[in-house]
Parts: C-alpha cells; structure tokens; sequence
C-alpha cells in the first residue's frame, strides 16, 4: 500500500537490476473474489552483480501464500512496497503463490473487473498487484501463461504471444496455454477472460508472412468494429512501407473493455483499448472518433517496435518509446490524410496536432506540474503519462527529423534497431543513434546541446526582428531565445531550435533567398538557432519581405514575430505555408480578443473580416482548413497569453466574439450551409469529413444568431440525421446557444441512445461543458441513473468536463466550482487515485487566476492536500500546485 510519506524517486538513483527472470510460468486460476496466481520463475544473477546482492520484489494489495526456493520453502524480508530474499545462489527456481481480489480492484490498476470479465493493466507498475515481482521494465522475461476460468462465464481466454492449447476442464473450466516467443517486461503483460466476440482479417504481410488479425467485443458491438480493423490493417503496411518494420507476431489481437483508466495499452500482440478508441459505426461516432481511434490503434500497434522489441530502461525515459510513438502515430495519419485529401490534409493535421500542444502542454509547461520530457524525480509514476512526456516528445523528436530530413531519420531508426532491438534503453541511447547515422549534421554537431530538450522544462521563447538593407540585397533576421525558470530549474541555457521560414513580398508573392553559402536560392530555409541570440544574413533578397518563421511549427516554441496586423494579413492571404496562413488568423484574432479581456470593449473590424470572408469564398482552399482558420483560439490559450486570468470573462469575450463572427459572415454562413449539402452517404474520410466539420460549423454560429428558424433545422437535424456527426454537431449547436428547443433535443437524444454508452457520454459532456452551465446541473447529471464514479468515461465526462473544460462556468468567485471539485477529487481518489489526480490538475494555473478566483481557491485545496486519507497520487498533485 502506498502512504501519505511515499518516497520520491530519482532518476540519477538508477541501478541497474541484481537479477534476471529468463522464464517464468504463471498459472491464473481465475475468481472474481479471490484469484489464485502461481509465478515460477528461473532466475539468474546478473554477471556484474555482488554475490550478496538480494532479489527484490515489488507487491501490492496482493496475499503470499507460499514461497519456495528450489523447491524448498525461503525465508523473506518485508519491505516497503514487497519482499527481499537473501543469500541467494547464482541461480535458482522460485516458486510464489499469492492472492488477489479482482472484484474489489476500483483502481483498474493489475486484475481487475470490468462488468462479469476479467481484463488487466499493468504500465507502469500494475504487475505488482497480480504477483511478487521486479516491477521495472528493465527486467525482460520469457512469459507461458497458463489461464483457468469457468467456461460457461468466460468462454475466451487471452494472454499474450501464441495460444499452445486449448481444453475444457472436468471441473466446468476452460483452461488456455499462451506463450510470448518474446522476452518482454512485465508492464506488457495482459489477460482477458470474458464472454467476447471477434471480427478476424487474415492478412499477408510485404515480407510474406501470414498474420491474423482479431478485435474482440462484447456481443452486440461486433458492427462497430470495421473501422478499428480498417485502422489496424493500415497501420501493419504503414509500418512495413515507411520505416521497414514488420509484424513480429502470427496473431494479434485488439480487446475493448469499457472500464479503463487511459486510452490504450501496447502489450505485446494483445492490446487492450478502451472501448472509445475501438467501437464506431456512422450511428454512433463521430468524424473526430474516427479519427480519434485510426490514430490511437496506431499508436499502439506501431508500440510493437518503439516500446516493445526496444522499451525503456526506467519510467523516466518514458518519452523514449511515447514521445516516438506519438510522433509515428502523427506521421501515419498525416500520410492516411494526405491519401485521401492531398497534401493540404496533411498540414490540416499538424495544424490540429499544434493546436492539441498548445492546449494541453504549453499550459503545463507553464504551471507547477512543468517537468523535463525526461523527467528528474516522481512520486506516482502515473503522474508522469502527461502531454509532456508525449506530446512534447513526439516535438523533439520530429524536430531530430526536421535536422536530418526524412531519409536521414529513417536511417537512424534503422541504427537504432540494430543496436538496441531486445533491449531496455534511454532517450541518450535514441539520440545517439540518430546522429551517429547522420554525421555532420546539424543534430550530429549540436548533439549534445540538443539534449537540452530532453532535460529542460519549459516552452522557450523565440523574438524575431529583422532588417531589409536594399542596397545589398540582405534581410537579416536576428533571434533570441530565453525560457522561463520552472520548478527546481532556476537557469536555463539555450537550446537548439530548428526555424523553418521564407520570405513573403508585400504584394503576397514567395521571394526567394540565399541563406547560406553552401545553399542555393529557393524559396525556403532551415536556420538553426543555438544561441541565446543570433542572427541570420539572408542574400538576393529582391524586396523588403514579411517573413513567415516556424513554418509547420518546426520546434515547439512560443513565437513573438514582432508583425503587426497589415503583415499578418497579408501572410493570412498569401503565405505558401499553410501552417503560418492558419497562424497568422490565430494571431489576428488574439489581438482583437486580448485587449477586449482586459479593456471590455471588442472591436471586430472590417479588415479582419474581409480577410475571414476571402478564406470562407477560396475554391482553392480545403473546408477543413477553412474550419481551422474560423474557429477561434480556445479560451484556455487565451488565458495563457494573460498574466492574470478572469475565466469568466474570458468566456464573456470569446463568446461575443464568435457572435460577430455569426453576423457579420451571416451570408457566408447560409451559403456555405447550402453549398456544402452532402451528395453521397456517409463516410468519414478526409474530404466528407471537412465539408461536414465546416457546414456544422455554419449551422453552430446561425444558431448563435438565436433565429428561430436556423434553430428549427438544428433540431430538425438532431431527429433525422443519418450520421452521428451531424447529429451531435446539431444538438451541441442547440446546447451552445441556449436555445429553447435545446432541452427537446437533449431529451430526444437521450431516449434514442439509451443504450450506447459512449454515445451517452457525449451527451453528458455536452450538458458538463455547456456555457452558463450551473453546479446544480452538474449535480443533477451525477444523479441520472447511468452516471457512475466508477467507469472512468462516465465520470470525465462529467466531472472533468466541468472543471476543466468548461472554464467560464467552473471558476466562480464565490468558490463553489472549487468546493464541487474538491468533494469529487476525495470521492474518486477513494476508488481510483489516477483517475483523481487527473481531475486534480483542473487547479495546475489557480495561481494565475485574478484575486476573488484564486483567493476562493487556496482555502479549499489546501483543506483538500490536508486530507489524511489522499493517495499518493493525488498528494504529488497538490503538493506541487501549492508549493
Ligand atoms: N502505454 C499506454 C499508451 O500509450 C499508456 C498507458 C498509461 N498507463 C498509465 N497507468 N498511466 O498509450
Ligand atoms: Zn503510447
């Protein structure tokens, strides 16, 4: 059992482990009470390991039962979090049975139930509630697993590798043999027992090979699985074509539970997913589902290589298989997009990835939770799964990509496998590949250096300023960089930032330059910022230029471009780059809604809108892209652009904003609304998708109109759409603009998806993040009948969508957004801590929040941190929001 003095665990404490398990055999006799384990493991010391060194073992929430060394019962030390033996020979057989309680399991955390099925999870330390054992993923072993389950409650029984066979017991059970041909860390180990069904795809590899594929669901969900598979087949040639990495297994396996703490989970060939990320079919998903599960299977598929064949020596190299994973799960949707939409769908995708980043990462790299990607210290490792380590990772490593280019990162991940595949390794050991398989470049000569963005927190600072001199031709650009202190990081040295940028003339045209001596004149230039400050003499420069810097958002950096309006315009009309076209809308739009937060008075003016209007009338351009440029930025980043936050008015200001965007466009809306009428049925792919995410769109800010009639085809829409997408857009149109046939709607909605669980969740988070939305609704909606603290979705979409998505309605003077927070932070901390310490971070920024805000907020979450009771999880949380 963790306690209130958990330990704080340090990177630099690293040991490497005494002991090595080559195989073990675990044998589940599978009860919903009490379930019987029986680990035999062979175990061997390492060769560089003293003779006296014990063996230890990590165990939690689990009964020992037996212990025997070689046959031969040992004695055992208990310690902290397990046991330690003593006096152990070089080598030796060891035997343990234990006990564990599946059915009281609420932390979702080892063996536990979701409905009458077994499923588990064991990253990071879950394994140590199943049995005794070196919970770290350095420790690689040889898994057979053995499961025993009643066969009329639990006909399929999964584990991990190869099923070796497979026969009914005389007792009533079912008995399966599984066994992993690949030595894997324990934190990739999983079963299921439950009654399922399967969709199965066999399909042939580039290499030859034969491979089948299964997703397995609850009965009555087998319709939702297309997608999930489609997804799965794409990733396995993906994988194979871009980086030459095949499947290494004959089966694998996809399993969706509907009680899971995260997304998703890679263990080998037998993935466990939340169900949000499996089930769709155009009823019930959304295009954002969609697209949500193609990039999360994925993920985990392609954890297969990165994660998996190569994992991680300790949980602070975490961002060595996430941050990679991420960005390879970003790379397979950007190329899936480009197949059906062209090049633009792809920067429609890193546009939504940056948005994503700065949503989630530059606030916490901003707060008292910021930490390295590669953090230093930790007290709940679970903590640890943040944007950070992943989003900000998949960065780093896309900017390693950005300074080698394309062939020369795919021949790095190819040095990389070859020194690594089987091993437990570091974020070092990724770098160093990468820049030993392309020497002399800018990574290679800035290496270590550029490891800064493995060890420093924060989000630097980039300022730009130029000067065109047209006698001799040059535009020379000077940068700075700083970053901000963060906790424990007093002084932060400069960091090697890659700068992707051209130069737009006046009249909107691309001018070409010469960056460089050894480069020729073109259109683009890659600088490499290392300095704290530098500057960069571009030549043959023909016209005093607007420059487009950070093109693609080529390192995750906070940018002050020093342009004003009539310069972002024109990039807003004309730059080549449609990242810095969508960039500079963003911008355009922060400058009128920043000083309409501070000074009240929103002025939306006619240039503006003009160049709105031009991007909504371009034929050339993408809806989808078109989206992106008309949706505002979010009010969480407009409050990062502030020193001090007033959520409620900035709720205030985005809202007006958006109205005059509703009336002053209003022509263009109608227009779009007919134009982009659907011709064909439903399909959710690049190109449908955009014209359905733009028409929604128009329909949300007619409805904003509050025009009875444009309100009467939303809700004629929520009754007869024939997707999901559309319905739900409609109704949440409704819902955001207070109409009165909102509650209809909602009612209707309802009763028609009752019984669709994830469809129920949109629902009441719609209801959780709607504006003005009062704490007594939200109690109301804990009071339905299908609301349930114990299914992590259920209560996210609830809970966290209150206090962390809805910030103009959660945060109140008089505290009692903070007070509802505090009661349900205690609640799910007493059934699931990383569940709560999740919910904890909605008050990461309370320090930044104006005076009535932050002074209501202290009192209670320092009444909250004081708790005895809290999980160390939740405590880390606190601690360091308060410190
Ligand atoms: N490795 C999983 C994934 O990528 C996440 C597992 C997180 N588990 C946890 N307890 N924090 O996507
Ligand atoms: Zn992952």
């Amino acid at each position: 059992m963790r306690t209130d003095q958990a330990p704080v665990i340090s990177r630099l404490q690293y040991e490497a482990p005494a002991y090595a398990i080559d195989q073990v055999t675990l044998e589940f006799d599978l009860d919903p009470e009490r379930t019987r384990v029986k680990s035999r493991m062979q175990v061997r010391r390492m060769p560089g390991a003293a003779p006296t060194a014990p063996l230890l073992l990590d165990g939690e929430d689990i009964t020992l039962q037996s212990l025997l060394l070689d046959g031969k019962p040992y004695v055992y030390a208990q310690t902290d979090g397990g046991i330690r033996l003593d006096k152990l020979p070089e080598t030796f057989a060891l035997e343990i049975v234990t006990a564990c309680s599946p059915r009281g399991n609420t932390r979702l955390s080892g063996l536990y139930m979701s409905g009458d099925a077994f499923f588990t999870q064991c990253e990071a330390e879950g394994f140590r509630r199943i049995t005794y054992w070196p919970d770290r993923p350095d420790v690689m072993s040889r898994f057979t697993v053995v499961l025993r389950a009643d066969k009329s409650i639990y006909p399929v029984l999964l584990s991990n590798g190869n099923l070796r066979s497979q026969r009914p017991l005389d007792d009533g059970r079912l008995e399966a043999v599984w066994e992993d041909p690949f030595p894997k860390p324990s934190y990739l180990f999983a079963l299921v027992a439950a009654r399922l069904v399967c969709r199965e795809q066999r399909i042939r590899s580039r290499a030859g090979r034969e491979h089948l594929l299964q997703v397995y669901v609850r009965e009555g969900d087998l319709d939702k699985t297309d997608h999930a598979m489609q997804s799965l087949m794409a990733s396995v040639a993906w994988d194979e074509q871009r980086f030459g990495l095949s499947l290494d297994l004959d089966r694998f396996m996809i399993v969706a539970v509907s009680d899971f703490n995260m997304g998703a989970m890679e263990n080998k060939g037998l993935n466990i997913f939340n169900t949000k990320y499996v089930l769709a079919n155009p009823a019930t998903a959304t295009d954002a589902d969609y697209q949500h599960i193609e990039s999360v299977v994925g993920h985990e598929y392609f954890h297969n290589w990165t994660g998996n064949r190569i994992t991680c020596r300790d949980w602070f190299q975490l961002s060595l298989k996430e941050g990679l994973t991420v960005f390879r799960d970003q790379e397979f949707s950007q190329d899936l997009a480009a197949q059906s939409g062209g090049e633009s769908a792809r920067a429609v995708k890193r546009i939504e990835d940056v948005r994503t980043l700065r949503a989630v990462q530059f606030p916490e790299d901003a707060g008292p939770m910021a930490h390295p990607v590669r953090p230093d210290s930790y007290v709940a490792i679970d903590n640890f799964y943040t944007p950070t380590v992943y989003e900000k990772g998949a960065e780093v490593v896309r900017m390693m990509q950005t300074l080698v280019g394309r062939a020369g990162f795919a021949k790095g991940m190819q040095l990389y496998f070859s020194r690594h595949d089987g091993q437990a390794v570091t974020c070092d050991d990724f770098l160093a590949a990468m820049a030993d398989a392309n020497p002399g470049s800018a990574l290679d000569t800035h290496r270590q250096q550029f490891g800064l963005w493995y060890a420093q927190a924060g989000t630097p600072r980039l300022r730009a300023q130029g000067r065109f001199d047209a006698a001799s031709r040059t535009y020379t650009l000077t940068l700075t960089q700083a970053c901000q202190p963060t906790p424990g990081q007093g002084e932060k040295q400069a960091q090697v930032v890659p700068v992707r940028m051209g130069l737009v003339g006046r009249d909107g045209a691309a001018l070409a330059f010469r960056a460089g001596d050894r480069t020729g004149r073109g259109p683009e230039a890659l600088l490499v910022l290392t300095q704290p400050e530098q500057s960069f003499v571009l030549h043959e420069v023909d016209a005093d230029p607007i420059p487009s810097l950070l093109r693609g958002f080529s390192a995750p950096v906070i940018l002050d471009d020093g342009l004003g309006d009539a310069d972002r315009l024109i990039l807003l009309a004309h730059d080549t780059d449609p990242f810095n076209r969508w960039e500079a809308a963003q911008r355009l739009a922060l400058s009128r809604l920043l000083p309409a937060v501070c000074e009240g008075d929103l002025k939306v003016d006619a240039a503006y809108l003009d160049a709105l209007r031009a991007v909504l009338r371009d034929p050339a351009l993408d809806p989808a892209f078109k989206e992106l440029v008309l949706t505002l930025p979010s009010e969480g980043y407009i409050a990062e652009q502030l020193g001090e936050i007033d959520p409620p008015r900035i709720h205030q200001t985005h809202q007006a904003m958006r109205l005059a965007l509703a009336q002053q466009l209003q022509a263009d809306w109608e227009q779009l609304w007919h134009t982009l009428a659907p011709n064909r049925g439903y399909s959710p792919d690049f190109a449908d998708a955009g014209r359905r995410g733009l028409r929604n769109l128009a329909l949300t800010h007619l409805c904003l109109l509050g025009d009875a009639q444009w309100q009467g085809r939303a809700y004629q829409r929520v009754k007869d759409a024939d997707n999901m997408t559309d319905r739900f857009d409609a109704l949440a149109a409704l819902v955001g603009s207070r109409a009165q046939l909102a509650e209809a709607a909602l009612q209707r909605f309802a009763a028609q998806f009752a019984h669709e669980p994830l469809v129920m969740d949109k629902w009441f988070a719609l209801q959780a993040g709607a504006p003005g939305a009062e704490i007594e609704a939200i109690r109301a909606l804990m009071r339905h009948a299908d609301f349930s603290l114990r299914n992590p979705n259920r209560a996210r979409s609830v809970i966290s969508t209150f206090c962390q998505g809805n910030p103009g309605a959660f945060h109140r003077a008089d505290g009692a957004g903070y007070a509802f927070w505090a009661e349900q932070v205690r609640a799910l901390d007493a059934i699931n801590p990383q569940v709560a310490a999740r919910l904890a971070r909605a008050m990461d920024r309370w320090r930044k929040l104006a005076p009535p805000y932050a002074q209501s907020a202290e009192p209670v979450m320092r009444e909250l941190a004081a708790h005895p009771g809290l999980s160390a999880d939740t405590r880390e949380i606190l601690g360091k929001a308060l410190a």
